[in-house]
């Protein structure tokens, strides 16, 4: 179906198709960005881009996607954080970044730039936008590993989420972290990844959900949130001036002995947003020992408090999520929590099969008593991260 996308609003066949999932982190909030630990879990809900040559005179970079009409086309010599904007700016941030990296390698290597080809690419997303679930990793990284291919870069999976996360901060303009696209880049079927951001060592942790009879739902609350404009910059903000206060390179160097310090030498709002990504990294890697040790069903109180500490220290909650969270704690989830950036989006419930339907009853209930918007539910399986899906012709 892509390829007869591609080719209606293209004239021409696509050479391959790539793929990349979206992601929910199960513990480890804004964490990322202070070095810390994260646990997300691709989600089995991907963008999938159709990639075809286009052999213009100039190259040419060429994008259309199912959410839009437009089709945007700008030379690749052309391409600039600045001249980008609006949905394309995720590919063509992407392809900009890839190829100033591209450039600057070829540089080194002979002194004189490199001349890649241009491309015309078609992108469809299930991933859906706004609920905090990383729609823009996903398109992100699927554009990330087309291109790698289409143009020969052979970079490794962990390039490439750094070339994603390079898009999303200058071409997009949000100040995130490198979670979302190393979930998507790395992400394996019934398994998380642990990722250290300083180091950016990576470790596979199984989750076993099936083998215990649970699963993640995911509530979207349907509040929307961007991460491009004010909150998310400014609990950055509020973390670097905390370290900087401290006097360490990152939160990441402080750690729950170190709490009563910090008491006594920030200001009360500023120590709260410290103290919430002090223990969460904490409870990161207490997570990921009760996973290898004990199994998911030993993680919820971690969950619970990862939730409390978002509510109360970082201030990143709103009424829906709490909601959400409360309601599945009363009604079988072994732990809830908010996951992504905040301010709307999406929370998790870790829940058994069997106390799925009476769960979801019982939100949509809560969500009309308090007259919210009717949230989304749905289940999502761990999953594989970024690959290729399939080749058109040799
Ligand atoms: C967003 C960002 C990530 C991370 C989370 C919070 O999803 O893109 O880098 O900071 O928020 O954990």
């Amino acid at each position: 179906m892509l390829a007869e996308e591609f080719e209606a609003r293209h004239g021409s066949q696509p050479l391959g198709f790539w793929s990349a999932p979206g992601r929910v982190n199960l513990i480890g909030e804004h964490t990322d960005y202070n070095q810390g630990f994260v646990l997300p879990f691709a989600i089995d809900r991907r963008a999938v881009v159709a990639l075809g040559a286009a052999p213009d005179a100039r190259p040419t970079a060429r994008v259309s996607s199912t959410f839009s009409a437009e089709i945007v086309e700008i030379a690749l010599d052309d391409l600039a954080p600045d001249a980008l904007d609006g949905w394309s700016a995720y590919p063509l941030g992407v392809a900009w970044a890839l190829a100033e990296r591209a450039s600057a390698a070829a540089a080194a290597a002979s002194g004189t730039r490199t001349d890649l080809p241009g491309f015309t690419l078609h992108i469809h997303s299930a991933v859906p936008i706004g609920a905090g679930l990383s729609s823009s990793a996903a398109i992100e990284c699927a554009t990330a590993v087309a291109l790698n291919e289409f143009w020969q870069l052979g970079l490794t999976p962990k390039e490439l989420a750094r070339v994603g996360q390079i898009a999303e901060n200058q071409a997009v303009g949000a100040p995130t972290g490198i979670m979302d696209q190393s979930a998507s880049m790395l992400g394996r079927s019934d398994a998380a990844v642990f990722l250290d951001c300083r180091s950016m060592q990576t470790e596979s942790v199984p989750l076993g959900l099936g083998a215990e009879g649970l699963e993640v739902l995911v509530i979207d609350t349907r509040v929307s949130h961007d991460h491009a404009t004010g909150g998310y910059a400014a609990r950055r903000a509020s973390c670097e001036l905390a370290a900087a206060t401290m006097g360490v390179e990152s939160l990441r160097d402080l750690a729950p002995a170190d709490l009563p310090r910090m008491q006594e030498e920030l200001d009360d709002e500023t120590f709260r947003r410290a103290r919430h990504i002090v223990t969460e990294n904490d409870r990161v890697e207490e997570t990921v020992r009760r996973l290898e040790t004990s199994g998911p069903r030993a993680i919820g109180d971690l969950l619970d408090a990862s939730h409390v500490s978002m509510r109360d220290d970082f201030e990143i909650s709103v009424p829906e999520l709490d909601l959400a969270v409360e309601v599945s704690q009363a009604n079988g989830a072994i732990g809830a929590r908010m996951t992504g950036g905040g301010f709307g989006g999406s929370a998790l419930a870790l829940v058994p099969h069997a106390a799925r339907p009476a769960l979801k009853a019982a939100i949509l209930k809560a969500f009309a008593e308090q007259h919210f918007r009717r949230p989304d539910l749905f289940v999502v399986q761990p999953s594989a991260g970024a690959t290729m899906e399939g080749q058109t012709r040799d």
